[in-house]
Parts: C-alpha cells; sequence; structure tokens
C-alpha cells in the first residue's frame, strides 16, 4: 500500500518496512518500500515517523538516506532514544511515514580526488556517495567507529573503493585518530573533503580544512521536528552569523560557510 498527499512542495508518503529483525539491536539497517522517489543527492536526509506512534511522539525524526534502488530506500540507525528504539524494532509490513528527499546534497565532481571522513553512523550517506559516484576510483573512505565494524556496512562500501578504519576504544585514542584525519586531510588539499558524523568530530575536520585552506563540506546533525525550514527547530550559524535552517539550507554546508 503506498498512500499520498503533498505538504507544501514536499511529499508526504506512507510506506510499508519490508524488513525483519532476528533480534533487537540497536544498530539497525531500515529498509523501507521506495515512496516513489526516482532519484536524491547523497547527502540528502528524511523525516521518518511510524504511524502508529501516539501523541507521546508527534514529531518526526531525521535520517540520512543511506541507498535507494527501484524498490527500497534504505536507512542506518543508531537506537539512541524513544524514537529510534521503536523504529529498530518494527514488524514488517507496519506503516512509517516519510517525508523527503529534503535538504541539499554534497558535491560529486568527477574525477576530483576526495575524502569521506565518516565518524559513527555518518558512514551512512556515503554508502549511496560511493554506489552513485561518476568516479570511485578517485575516492577514499576513512571511517572512525566507536562499535564493533560489523555493525556498520564499512566491507560492502570498502570492496568499491579505498578505505581505511580506525576504532576509538576510549578517549586515549582520540589524539592519535585526529592525527590520523589531519593526515589524510593534507593529502587531498588539492581536492575535496567531505564529512559527516558527530558535532566534535566535524568541529575537527572544520578546524583543520580552515587552518589549511583545503576545500571541505561538513553534514550537520541538529534536532529536527519540521524538516523543511518551517519550524526553526534547527537553526545554526552561518559564516557571516546569521541564522539558517540546517534542514532546508543544509545539511551539507562548505566548512567555511557555518559555524558549528
Ligand atoms: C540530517 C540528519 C541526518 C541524520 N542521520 C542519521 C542516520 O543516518 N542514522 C542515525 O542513527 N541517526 C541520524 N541522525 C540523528 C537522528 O536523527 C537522531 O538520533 C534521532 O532523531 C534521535 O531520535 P530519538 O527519538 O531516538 O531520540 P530522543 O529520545 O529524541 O533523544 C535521545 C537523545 O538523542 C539526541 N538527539 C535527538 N535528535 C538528535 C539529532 N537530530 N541529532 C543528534 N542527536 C539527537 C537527544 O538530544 C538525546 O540526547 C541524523 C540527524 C540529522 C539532523
Ligand atoms: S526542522 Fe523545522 S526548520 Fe528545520
Amino acid at each position: 500500500m503506498m498512500l499520498e498527499r503533498n505538504c507544501r512542495e514536499v511529499k508526504v508518503r506512507e510506506v510499508r518496512f519490508l524488513g525483519t529483525w532476528d533480534e533487537p539491536s540497536d544498530f539497525v539497517e531500515l529498509t523501507l518500500e521506495n515512496p516513489g522517489w526516482e532519484a536524491y543527492l547523497p547527502g540528502q536526509f528524511a523525516m521518518l515517523r511510524a504511524k502508529h506512534w501516539g501523541l507521546e511522539l508527534p514529531w518526526g525524526r531525521p535520517f540520512s538516506i543511506s541507498r535507494v534502488d527501484a524498490e527500497s530506500v534504505t536507512f542506518l540507525i543508531q537506537v539512541v532514544g524513544r524514537g529510534t528504539s521503536r523504529l529498530a524494532r518494527l514488524r514488517q509490513d507496519e506503516v512509517v511515514i516519510i517525508w523527503g528527499p529534503l535538504g541539499n546534497g554534497f558535491s560529486a565532481p568527477a574525477g576530483t580526488p576526495t575524502l569521506l571522513l565518516a565518524g559513527g553512523m555518518g558512514i551512512a550517506p556515503f554508502r549511496g556517495y560511493i554506489e552513485s559516484h561518476p568516479s570511485p576510483e578517485f575516492l577514499h573512505l576513512f571511517f572512525a567507529h566507536r562499535a564493533a565494524l560489523d555493525f556498520y556496512p564499512y566491507l560492502v562500501m570498502a570492496e568499491k573503493v579505498r578505505a581505511e578504519a580506525v576504532q576509538e576504544h576510549s578517549t586515549d585514542d582520540l589524539p592519535e585518530i585526529i592525527a590520523r584525519i589531519e593526515t589524510a586531510m593534507d593529502g587531498y588539499a588539492g581536492g575535496l573533503v567531505l564529512a559527516c558524523g558527530p558535532t566534535p568530530f566535524l568541529r575537527t575536520v572544520q578546524a583543520h580544512a580552515l587552518k589549511k585552506n583545503i576545500r571541505a563540506e561538513l553534514s550537520l546533525e541538529k534536532t529536527m521536528a519540521c524538516g523543511v525550514g518551517a519550524c526553526l527547530g534547527c537553526v545554526c550559524k552561518d559564516g557571516q552569523g546569521r541564522n539558517v535552517q540546517v534542514c532546508s539550507r543544509g545539511p551539507v554546508f562548505p566548512a567555511a560557510d557555518v559555524q558549528i
């Protein structure tokens, strides 16, 4: 079943959950019926809200679109609270309300050496990015993670591009991880660096990009309610100190053009 209605120009649809879970997990790949999307830009996101959620969870939750094919759209979700824990326990064929694709995407210039810096669930948008890139031989994935590697789709991505992963076992590992991120970035001074991950991770990337004048784009995470620029719940400051909505002006910003 697929219902459709319009909310301004954003299409809000109801789609079925196509998967099943073997057992409860805090890291899940959520596959939904394709809501009729013919195209999207990797880096864009969607808002999800299970139809049966009651009034105690009135708002949808934002998630990067991980990959899309003709039948389905996939998200990688880490359970951190009420909404994610319910999404990770959906039963087959349960209905999810979805609106998207929302926001902008990462640049994907052909033939440009491009470093993909992913922190934790920030790996999600890079799966589709790698699959759709015009010249994947120019891509290098650097993945920093805390949970075990098999909670993420790293290996399937590493089959397609040059890739390296580093695990943070404790905060003692951070200086070395930061040094490795900065060294990797230095190799892309004439190319492009794309980053998605937790805010401290993005701050490290932004500081080094500005210091070394490296072209970089950062995908920001903010708490969101509407996802379409209306509620002002996700505002941050741009490079000139003006308020901008992360959902509609981002979530991807040039490193020099946003305050995080
Ligand atoms: C553009 C975008 C893309 C995202 N992509 C992914 C993704 O691919 N996979 C994924 O697992 N998560 C992603 N997130 C984060 C995800 O939206 C939050 O983890 C989720 O909304 C939390 O909902 P909850 O009801 O489980 O948590 P709540 O019960 O609402 O809150 C639990 C905790 O999570 C924090 N939190 C709530 N919303 C956010 C948020 N938007 N960002 C960071 N922390 C939050 C709260 O401050 C609180 O500490 C993305 C966020 C944005 C803005
Ligand atoms: S989430 Fe409503 S304005 Fe961004």
